[in-house]
């Protein structure tokens, strides 16, 4: 028996046990997930622990994203881009880390939602480490603009200043939450922390286009990012449950080499 875990702190909320049990058994896989709550100080005693006992691997939860980015002995493109890990593969020659929360963003936005991502513009809200989880898979589909904006707008500019340095063929925009007026989005993601302190963010009115699809990255009940979408009459509003069965899914594909399907486990998990 194969044995993996979710390391955070906390981690007694996280679902991640429920979502690989349920991959394992669709797929026939035998292996046991749980949850390890590593002290604040010692994540990576925890990991070391885990390795000697054992384990193949592990994902990682807040607060630890960025110090598995730095335990890390190899990286993917994808966690080299986010600056963050949450998915360690504990290897004979070492600990790989890689990231797929961006990649689980995406696969739900356009397989689940059937949201077509490029061509359109995007707002990413947030510019902090769940932003910066998702930008460069979310600039990888090819939006016509990609505008990041942040209540605190140097944070906003700084991270699109790096982005436009890889890819230069993009259109991307830095604003702050007042110079939104006046625009309109296809797609708005809530990537701040806001929903966690159930705090409104001070948007302008009338950010979404006709057809638009309002995503809020938080998951579990309704956010004020998805009540300010509703009030603007957004018909399409969408949590991150998909999101979080997505990341899931494509870490136990790099673990597995086998891929489950997600749609059945996010139905199982919305009853
Ligand atoms: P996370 O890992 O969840 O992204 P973080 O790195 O601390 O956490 O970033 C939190 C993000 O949520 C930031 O973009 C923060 O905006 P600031 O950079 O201005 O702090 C944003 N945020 C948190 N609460 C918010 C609120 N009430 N309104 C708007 N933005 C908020």
């Amino acid at each position: 028996m194969d044995h993996y875990a979710v390391i955070g702190h906390p981690v007694e909320h996280s679902q991640s046990p429920l979502i690989h049990q349920a991959f394992a058994k669709q797929t026939g896989q035998a292996l046991e997930y749980s949850r390890v709550l590593a002290p604040l100080d010692g994540f990576a005693a925890t990991v070391a622990q885990l390795r000697a006992q054992g384990y193949q691997g592990a994902n990682v939860t807040v607060p630890f994203k960025f110090e598995a980015y730095a335990l890390a002995d190899r990286l993917s493109a994808r966690a080299l881009n986010a600056g963050a890990v949450n998915t360690l593969s504990f290897l004979p020659d070492g600990v790989v880390g890689d990231n797929t929360d961006g990649i689980g963003l995406v696969q739900d936005i356009l397989h689940n939602l059937q949201f077509v991502l490029p061509g359109k513009r995007v707002l990413l809200l947030g510019a902090g480490g769940a932003a910066e989880g998702v930008l460069y898979p979310l600039l990888e589909q090819g939006p016509a603009v990609l505008c990041i904006a942040n209540r605190t707008h140097d944070k906003a500019i700084a991270m699109a200043t790096r982005a436009q340095k890889q890819h230069g063929e993009l259109r991307i925009e830095a604003r702050s939450f007042a110079e939104l007026a006046g625009q309109t989005f296809d797609l708005v993601i809530n990537a701040t922390s806001s929903g966690l302190s159930n705090e409104k963010m001070t948007l302008p009115a009338g950010l979404f286009a006709e057809s638009a699809l309002a995503y809020d990255m938080m998951y579990g009940r309704e956010t004020p990012f998805m009540a300010y979408a509703r009030q603007d009459k957004v018909a399409n509003i969408a949590d991150g449950l998909g999101m979080l069965v997505e990341q899931a899914a494509e870490a136990f594909y790099s673990w597995r080499k086998v891929r489950p399907l997600t749609l059945p486990v996010i139905k199982q998990l919305r009853t």
